[in-house]
């Protein structure tokens, strides 16, 4: 099987993610969808998470690792210790093929900011979905552009929490000519 990879992330209008390890905002609404997206499945199995060692560590304890997924942390850190059934792997790379063997769904990448950035390089990135947060934050990590290899496919509609605007769109790979 190619495994196809699919990108989750807020940012704000500056492509801000993040403030010393910390989401800058709190939004329930971003949470509830990040968690059905990433949870769902189709035929009864289960999806994938791929995270960063920073991100993964950024997670109070008691929530991770992420539930009725196969949570999979990239650090080159080779005497890492992770919960049972959290596997542990020293590149993107070695994570998908790590996943080819394993029986999933879909593969989730769930930043941080480094991920993100080598996965936007990798062929396998096929969906982009974006929360676009509508204001700007303080924030000391940062989302690439989002270039022209891909297409904005779905926008919903502005939803609004804690006065801050924000609406998901989904960005797909455009196929090859
Ligand atoms: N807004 C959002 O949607 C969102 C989502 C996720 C995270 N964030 C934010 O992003 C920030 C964290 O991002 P970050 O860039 O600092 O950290 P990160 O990407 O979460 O983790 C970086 C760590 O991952 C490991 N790593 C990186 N590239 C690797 C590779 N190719 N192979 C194996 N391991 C690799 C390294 O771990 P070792 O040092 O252990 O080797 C590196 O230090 C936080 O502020 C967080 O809140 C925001």
């Amino acid at each position: 099987m190619t495994e196809k990879l699919e990108i989750v992330v807020a940012a704000d209008l500056d492509n801000g993610i993040g403030k010393d390890n910390k989401l800058p905002w709190h939004i329930a609404g971003d949470m509830k969808f990040f968690q059905s997206l990433t949870s769902n499945t189709t035929g009864g199995g289960r999806n994938a998470i791929i995270v960063g060692r920073k991100t993964w560590q950024s997670i109070p304890e008691k929530r991770r690792p992420l539930k009725n997924r196969l949570n999979i942390i990239l650090t080159k850190n080779q005497s890492f210790e992770a919960p049972q059934g959290v596997l542990v792997c020293d590149s993107l790379e070695s994570a998908v093929q790590v996943l080819d063997g394993i029986e999933h769904e879909r593969a989730f990448v769930i930043g941080g900011a480094q991920i993100y950035k080598e996965t936007l390089q990798n062929p396998m990135l096929c969906t982009i979905h974006l929360t676009r947060i509508m204001q700007e934050f303080d924030c000391d990590a940062h989302f690439p552009p989002i270039d022209d290899r891909f297409a904005l496919a779905a926008v919903s509609d502005t939803m609004e929490e804690n006065d801050i605007e924000f609406r998901f769109q989904r960005y797909e790979r455009k196929s090859a000519m």
